[in-house]
């Protein structure tokens, strides 16, 4: 087992494991508390057994309440229910959550946790490649509200994250994709030796490695996470990708481009406007789209980027003090935060369409 430490305004440990399970013997520190596990029904049908034995195991009191998968869940309705759950079992702050699932579990869980009596304890244990790869650590939590994604939430940091690779192997193959953009990301921005791995293998080579791949993509999200917690400078870093990404999303109505394949594609966009401004070469470019490809992540960029693009980027208050914040790439490894003024973007927006 390999464990990372996050150093923020709490630390706590990210335990990595493959075959192994050791998911006992962590838990076997919290000793007299009641649990309460938040799942959704496709996670807990295929690894409900396989959580439940550690706290079996440890002969430790515990409920669960199984949610319907999907991003409508986490919602303020959501919480409501679940706050519900907590005080019918008089559950202290000493009680503790247990988010098992992908994002969408943990966001909203982690959010029910740092409001829920001030704040109550949890625990992630994600499961989807997305979740272990990116959204389970970091702190941010969060629902939704009719209006937009994520525009309720807080930062809160779990008592621990417990990653096992073994909880993948029944995710299917688009969302392991999903997963793996965000990989390719961390690489791109922070770790040419990962992008460089992610390069050198096949497929099935990516699946059999899937552990070291995490490791590294996790250090780059530690590293930018413990300088800048509260996202207000070189943790945007994390965002490459995704000014077009989330515009991608919203022209697809969040249905048939998945936040990985967004971000792909908005990768690919954030590479063709570092070419425009004699950043890199385009054999980045060149380099990120084969290994889209390889992966089965879309690579069509074009079939979305249109003039609602940037009425989207333009109107989603994308724009601070008149400029587009950007992170584009200086090579494999090394990101920048690129201020785009409003005027310019207009030249942008010719080169592209
Ligand atoms: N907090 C952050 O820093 C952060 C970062 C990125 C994304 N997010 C959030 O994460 C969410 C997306 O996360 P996601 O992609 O994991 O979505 P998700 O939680 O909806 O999971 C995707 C699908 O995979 C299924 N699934 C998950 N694990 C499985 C398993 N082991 N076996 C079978 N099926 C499984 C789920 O039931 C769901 O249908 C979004 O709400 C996004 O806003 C948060
Ligand atoms: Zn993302």
């Amino acid at each position: 087992m390999t464990k990372i430490r996050i150093n923020t305004i709490n630390k706590y440990y990210v335990h990595l494991e493959k075959n192994s399970d050791n998911l006992t013997n962590i838990l076997a520190d919290y000793q007299n508390r009641k649990f309460l596990i938040i799942s959704d029904e496709n996670v807990w049908r295929e690894q409900g057994e396989n959580l439940i034995k550690s706290f079996k195991d440890n002969s430790f009191e515990y409920d669960k309440v199984v949610l319907k998968p999907g991003e409508e869940t986490k919602s303020l309705e959501t919480c409501n229910r679940i706050y519900y759950e907590l005080s019918k079992r008089n559950m202290t702050r000493s009680d503790i959550l247990v988010a098992f699932g992908g994002g969408v579990v943990g966001d909203l869980t982690g959010f029910v946790a740092s409001t829920y009596l001030r704040g109550i304890k949890f625990i992630q244990i994600p499961t989807s490649l997305l979740a272990q790869a990116d959204s389970s650590i970091g702190g941010k939590v969060g629902v939704n509200l009719p209006q937009g994604k994520n525009l309720v939430g807080s930062f809160y940091n779990p008592e621990f994250v417990y990653i096992n690779t073994a909880f993948l192997n029944s995710l299917d193959e688009k969302e392991w994709n999903n997963g793996m953009a965000e990989i390719i990301k961390a690489g791109l921005i922070k770790d040419k030796y990962l992008f460089e791995q992610i390069d050198k293998l096949n497929k099935n080579e990516l699946m059999e490695n899937i552990l070291e791949l995490l490791y590294l993509a996790l250090e780059v999200k530690r590293k930018l996470v413990e300088e800048d917690f509260r996202d207000t400078g070189s943790r945007m870093l994390l965002n490459f990708g995704h000014t077009f990404g989330h515009a991608f999303e919203k022209q697809a109505n969040f249905k048939n481009l998945r936040h990985g394949e967004a971000v792909g594609l908005g990768m690919i966009v954030a590479l063709l406007i570092g070419e425009q401004r004699n950043f890199h070469s385009k054999e980045i470019r060149e380099k990120l789209t084969k290994n889209l490809f390889k992966i089965g992540l879309p690579i069509n960029y074009k079939k979305y980027l249109n003039k609602e693009t940037f009425d989207i980027l333009l109107k989603d208050k994308k724009i601070i003090n008149g400029f587009l914040n950007m992170i584009l790439l200086k090579d494999i490894g090394n990101s920048v935060i690129e201020k785009i003024a409003l005027d310019d973007i207009g030249e942008v927006k010719k080169c592209l369409l």
